[in-house]
């Protein structure tokens, strides 16, 4: 199998677990990072303990930016720093690379498009629950990582081939036709998920019981958003979705929240509210609830 370069701005959960993976699997990896975090990782490689994977450790090269073209950056940092982090990763030197952002949320790629040249930026939606406990450890908690490819601009041939190297590295990947609903698959999702467990500070399974009305309506509202942008999504299976999930699941907007880091709120809440101000979808719950969440400072 081809082996592929890859370049990872931002080794944290998602970016510090696929790095390690890419390296394992005798891929070239390049981590991105703030200059101690970068001098951490040339020293260490990164560290994963994961229910999936077992314990490993991954050398990888870092640096504090791109230096010369890969064959694909993952972008794997969260919005709250992407601005920041996108200066690391000159277009001039990038050259032809896909550029795979793997954020929540539906507004980055448009701003990725803006900066880099269209056809090589293809987005990714990651599932996974990894956490960067410190700069080269990663506690992997979930026992599957699976990775849905898309990109509405980018050669599919290209998209294929960095599938079979992240599915070589043990990462479930599949490429997909629609970027729009792959995006606002995992958005319907997310949003009431994160917004309701964040806003009342509880997990999945008090949300849906003592919250169940306004879990209904917001993933209604949802839906009715995600259809009007061009990716239908039933209501009903994702109501599902959340009644088969563990009691205790906590989304990580809210692990953001009580950790006291910044959240994603504009890049899920906001972003919703502006798709559904674009379409003329009423969002009554979504609306106040991000009010709500932004005047409790977050
Ligand atoms: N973690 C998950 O399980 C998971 C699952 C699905 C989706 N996601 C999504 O994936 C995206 C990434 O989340 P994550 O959990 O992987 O984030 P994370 O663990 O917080 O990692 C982000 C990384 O970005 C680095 N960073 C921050 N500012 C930077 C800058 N200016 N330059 C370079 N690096 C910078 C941080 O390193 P330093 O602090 O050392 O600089 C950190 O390593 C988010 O949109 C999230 O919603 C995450």
């Amino acid at each position: 199998m081809t082996k592929h370069t890859v370049a990872i701005l931002g080794p944290g959960g998602t970016g510090g677990l696929l790095a390690a993976l890419l390296s394992r699997a005798g891929n070239r990896v390049v981590c991105l990072a703030r200059q101690a975090t970068a001098d951490t990782l040339r020293d260490t490689g990164i560290r994963v303990r994961s229910r999936r994977f077992g314990e490993f450790t991954a050398p990888v090269e870092a640096d504090t930016e791109l230096r010369e073209p890969v064959d694909a950056c993952v972008i794997a940092v969260k919005h709250t720093t992407l601005d920041a982090a996108l200066t690391r990763v000159p277009s001039a030197v990038l050259g032809d690379a896909l550029v795979v952002p793997l954020l929540n949320g539906v507004e980055h790629p448009a701003a990725l498009r803006a900066r880099y040249r269209p056809g090589q930026v293809a987005p990714a939606v990651i599932r996974v629950e990894s956490t960067r406990l410190t700069p080269g450890l990663i506690e992997h908690g979930s026992d599957f990582v699976e990775v849905d490819l898309t990109g509405d601009t980018a050669a599919r041939p290209r998209l294929e081939a960095l599938a079979a190297t992240l599915s070589g590295a043990g990462v479930t990947t599949r490429v997909l036709e629609d970027e729009t609903t792959a995006l606002w698959s995992k958005m319907s999702f997310l949003a009431p998920f994160a917004l309701l467990t964040t806003r009342y500070g509880l997990p999945l399974g008090e949300i849906r019981t003592r919250h169940r009305e306004e879990l209904e309506a917001l993933v209604a509202e949802t839906t009715a958003v995600s259809r009007a942008c061009g990716a239908p999504t039933d209501p009903a299976r994702a109501l599902a979705r959340y009644d088969a999930f563990p009691p205790a699941a906590k989304s990580s907007m809210q692990r953001d929240a009580e950790a006291g880091r910044p959240l994603e709120l504009d890049a899920i809440g906001g972003a919703l509210l502006r798709a559904a101000d674009r379409h003329g979808v009423p969002v009554p719950v979504a609306a106040r609830l991000v009010r709500e969440l932004r005047a409790a400072g977050h």
